[in-house]
C-alpha cells in the first residue's frame, strides 16, 4: 500500500431521499468541504413516490466536482470515493443505452400494496431467509410491479438487457461501468439470503424476478472500479448502515439513531443475524472486504423529518423546516393532540401497509403551535416504539441514544427524545455520520486508515440531553400515543 500522497483525502457521496451530498474528509474525519443538490420528489398518485434516476446521477456528478473544487484540491488528492445511499429505491435501466426505462420507485412508495396478499403464504420464508417481512418498503415487490406492467420489459429483463439496481448500484454503474451492489443494499431487496449473502433462487421465483437483471453482490468495502478521473470507488453502504459505521458502532450492542426524512435505529449484533420477535428487521450492518459480515437489528420509521417538510410544503404552516421548533415553543405541550404520520403505512414495529395518517384529539383549543409539537413528538414516540422492541429482542436496555441526521439540530426534539425514552441523547461532533461511515469504509478498503481501532479515536461528543420529564407524564403521553396509533386503520375503499 506504500505511503500516501501528502494531504490525501477521501470523498463520500451521500445520495439521500431528498438531496445528494458530497463531503471531502481528512484523516481525522474532519470535514473539508460539502456540496449539496436537491432533486425532485414526484407524487403521481396518493401513496406513489418517484425519483428521476437520471436527474440524481447528474446531481452526483455536480456535487462531486463541486466538493473537490471547493476544497481546492487536485483530483489526484482524493484517494478513494465511498458511496452511501437511500436504500430500497428501485431503478431499472437499459444495459446498452445506460438510461433508466422507468421512474425510480422510492422506498416510501406503497403502490405494491396489492401484491402483498399474494405473498402471504411465503411470509415466513421471506422473514427467515432475508430478515424482512413482505412489505411495500423493499425493492423486490417494486421490481415485480414494474415488470408486471410490461411483458416486453419482462422479456428483456430475462435476457439481461434490462438491469436492476438500488441507488448504490446505479451510481457505481455510472461511475465505473460495473454492475455490482453491496451486501447492505442487497439485504433490503427481499431477494438476498442473509447467511449466504447471495441472491436466493427460491425468493427470486416467489417474486418472479429474473436473475439476469441483478447486480453481483460484493462486500461494502473494496475497490469496485475507477471513475473516469481514476478515483477508486471503494465503498458502498446503505445510508443507515453507513451511519452505524460512522458512529463507530463496531461492537455488539452498540446502536445509533439517524433522524432524516425517516428515522432508523440500528444495533450491531455481531456475526450472527438475530431474528426479531418484536417487529424489527434483521439486516447486514457491513462487510469490510474479506472479513465476515456484521449484522444489525433495525427499527425503521418511515416518516419523521418528511412530516416537518409536509407541514411546510403541503400545509404552509412554516416556511423553513427549522421553524417547526420555534412554532412548537409557542405552547407548553401538545394540547391533547397526537399526530401519527402513517403516510407510507406504518413500518417498525407494526408493519401495517394499510395504515394511513391521523391527527387525533382535535378540539377548538388546538393551535398550530400544538400541531408543531405533535409533529416533533411523533418522532419521539415512534422512536420509543422501536427502542422497546430493540430492548426486548436483544435482552439489553439501551442506555444512551447516539443520534445524528438533519433533525438533530432541533434542540426541542432532542430534549423530547430524552424525555420520551428516559435515556440521555448524545450528538457527535461530526453530525454527518452517514457520509463519514462511507468515507471510513472507502478508507479502510484502500489503506487510508489501517483498521477500525484507528477510527474510534475520531468520535467526539458534541452535545447531550438528559431526561427531565416525570414518570407519570411520560407514561400517560405514551399511552395516548398508542391509542392514536390504533386509529390509523384505513377505512375508505
Ligand atoms: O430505507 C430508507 C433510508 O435509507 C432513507 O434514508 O436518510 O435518505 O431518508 P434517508
Amino acid at each position: 500500500r506504500g505511503t500516501l500522497p501528502r494531504q490525501a483525502y477521501i470523498a463520500a457521496i451521500d445520495q439521500g431521499t431528498t438531496s445528494t451530498r458530497c463531503i471531502v474528509f481528512d484523516q481525522n474525519g474532519n470535514i473539508i468541504s460539502v456540496a449539496q443538490r436537491e432533486h425532485r420528489q414526484i407524487y403521481p398518485k396518493p401513496g406513489w413516490v418517484e425519483h428521476d434516476a437520471e436527474e440524481i446521477w447528474q446531481a452526483v456528478r455536480f456535487v462531486l466536482a463541486e466538493a473537490i473544487s471547493m476544497a481546492q484540491l487536485e483530483t489526484g488528492r482524493i484517494v478513494a470515493l465511498g458511496i452511501t445511499n437511500q436504500r430500497e429505491t428501485t431503478v431499472l435501466w437499459d444495459r446498452r443505452t445506460g438510461r433508466p426505462v422507468a421512474p425510480a420507485i422510492v422506498w416510501q412508495d406503497t403502490r405494491t400494496d396489492s401484491l402483498l396478499p399474494g405473498l402471504a403464504g411465503e411470509a415466513e420464508l421471506f422473514t427467515e431467509r432475508t430478515g424482512l417481512p413482505p412489505a411495500t418498503y423493499f425493492s423486490g415487490p417494486k421490481i415485480r410491479w414494474l415488470l408486471d406492467q410490461d411483458s416486453e420489459l419482462r422479456a428483456r429483463a430475462e435476457r439481461g438487457e434490462i438491469l436492476f439496481g438500488t441507488m448504490d448500484s446505479w451510481l457505481v454503474w455510472n461511475l465505473t461501468g460495473r454492475h455490482v451492489t453491496d451486501v447492505t443494499n442487497a439485504s433490503r431487496t427481499m431477494l438476498m439470503n442473509l447467511r449466504t449473502l447471495q441472491w436466493d433462487d427460491e425468493l427470486l421465483a416467489a417474486l418472479d424476478v429474473p436473475s439476469a437483471m441483478l447486480p453481483e453482490i460484493r462486500s461494502s468495502a473494496e475497490v469496485y472500479g475507477r471513475t473516469s478521473d481514476g478515483i477508486p470507488v471503494a465503498a458502498a453502504l446503505g445510508d443507515q448502515q453507513a451511519a452505524l459505521f460512522g458512529h463507530v458502532c463496531f461492537a455488539p450492542g452498540e446502536a445509533k439513531g439517524t433522524y432524516g426524512s425517516g428515522s432508523f435505529l440500528l444495533m450491531n449484533t455481531g456475526h450472527d443475524p438475530v431474528r426479531s420477535k418484536h417487529g424489527l428487521l434483521t439486516t447486514v450492518g457491513y462487510k469490510i472486504g474479506q472479513a465476515p459480515a456484521v449484522y444489525a437489528l433495525e427499527g425503521a420509521i418511515a416518516v419523521t423529518g418528511s412530516l416537518v417538510q409536509w407541514l411546510r410544503d403541503n400545509l404552509g404552516l412554516i416556511s423553513t423546516a427549522a421553524e417547526v421548533e420555534t412554532l412548537a415553543m409557542t405552547v407548553p405541550d401538545n394540547g391533547g393532540c397526537y399526530f401519527v404520520p402513517a403516510f407510507s403505512g406504518l413500518f417498525a414495529p407494526h408493519w401495517r401497509s394499510d395504515a394511513r395518517g391521523v391527527i387525533a384529539g382535535l378540539t377548538a383549543f388546538v393551535t398550530k403551535g400544538h400541531l408543531a409539537r405533535a409533529v416533533l413528538e411523533a418522532t419521539a414516540f415512534q422512536t420509543r416504539e422501536v427502542v422497546e422492541a430493540m430492548n426486548a429482542d436483544s435482552g439489553l436496555a439501551l442506555t444512551t441514544l447516539q443520534a445524528d441526521g438533519g433533525m438533530t439540530v432541533d434542540n426541542l426534539l432532542m430534549q423530547t427524545l430524552a424525555d420520551t425514552l428516559a435515556v440521555p441523547v448524545v450528538r457527535p461532533m461530526v453530525a454527518e455520520t452517514t457520509s463519514l461511515g462511507a468515507a471510513y469504509a472507502a478508507g479502510l478498503a484502500t489503506g487510508y486508515w489501517p483498521d477500525t481501532d484507528s477510527l474510534r479515536a475520531n468520535w467526539h461528543k458534541a452535545a447531550e440531553w438528559h431526561p427531565a420529564m416525570d414518570e407519570g407524564t411520560r407514561a400517560r403521553e405514551y399511552r395516548n400515543w398508542q391509542r392514536a396509533v390504533q386509529r390509523t386503520l384505513y377505512w375508505t375503499e
